[in-house]
């Protein structure tokens, strides 16, 4: 895809080789948006996290990252909740390229790879001052249905193609590993 700011952005799905990419994007994070995302101040990832985050196995677990050259810029992940057909969600974006589509776009891929591997909804937790990220969820051609408690909006979402608000799939390019 390419920003608005013309910038060439190529997604594809995470590899254990990942890991000194992934521990540079993090610490170029603003500690807002490490908050936004971990809910703590979480400046670096231990190396079981860059383990876990990097390893995954495609199905149950998958993380798409979106690169430019060969900087990740961004990293949207699914972990299926054990024993069911539900996965969790999360995304973070560097900073700079916040709003200009590229979680909207991720999003859309990551519903696409998960439903392929039988995952039926996506769940999130998300702070309610997270205006942008509950953006992208509403704003996206699924259902959404949200709940707030304690000042976290929990967010959940069929990506069965037949429950989209929106009937229309649009295409969806293919990720590479
Ligand atoms: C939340 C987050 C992932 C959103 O990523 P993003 O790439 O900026 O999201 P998008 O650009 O797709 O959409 C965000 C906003 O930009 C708008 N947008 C979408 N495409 C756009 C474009 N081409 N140009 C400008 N704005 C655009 C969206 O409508 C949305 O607007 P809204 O907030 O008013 O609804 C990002 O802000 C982030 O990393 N935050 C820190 C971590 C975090 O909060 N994670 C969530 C925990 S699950």
């Amino acid at each position: 895809m390419t920003t608005m700011l013309g910038t060439k952005v190529h997604v594809r799905a995470i590899r254990p080789d990942d890991a000194s990419r992934l521990v540079t994007f993090h610490l170029a994070l603003t500690p807002k948006s490490v908050y936004r995302r971990f809910f703590s101040i979480h400046p670096k990832l231990s190396e079981a996290e860059v383990e876990r985050f990097t390893c995954v196995d495609y199905v149950d677990r998958l993380a798409l990252i979106a690169e430019v050259g060969d900087r990740m810029v961004a990293v949207a992940r699914y972990d299926r909740l054990a024993g069911t057909s539900e996965a969790e969600v999360a995304f973070v974006v560097t900073d700079e390229l916040q709003h200009h589509g590229i979680a909207t776009l991720l999003l859309e891929l990551l519903a696409h790879a998960a439903w392929r591997s039988g995952i039926t909804a996506f769940v999130a937790s998300t702070l309610a001052e997270n205006r942008a990220m509950l953006g992208v969820f509403t704003g996206s051609r699924f259902d959404v249905n949200t709940h707030l408690e304690c000042g976290v909006v929990e967010v959940r979402f069929m990506i069965d193609p037949k429950s989209c608000a929106k009937s229309e799939r649009p295409d969806v390019p293919a990720i590479n590993r």
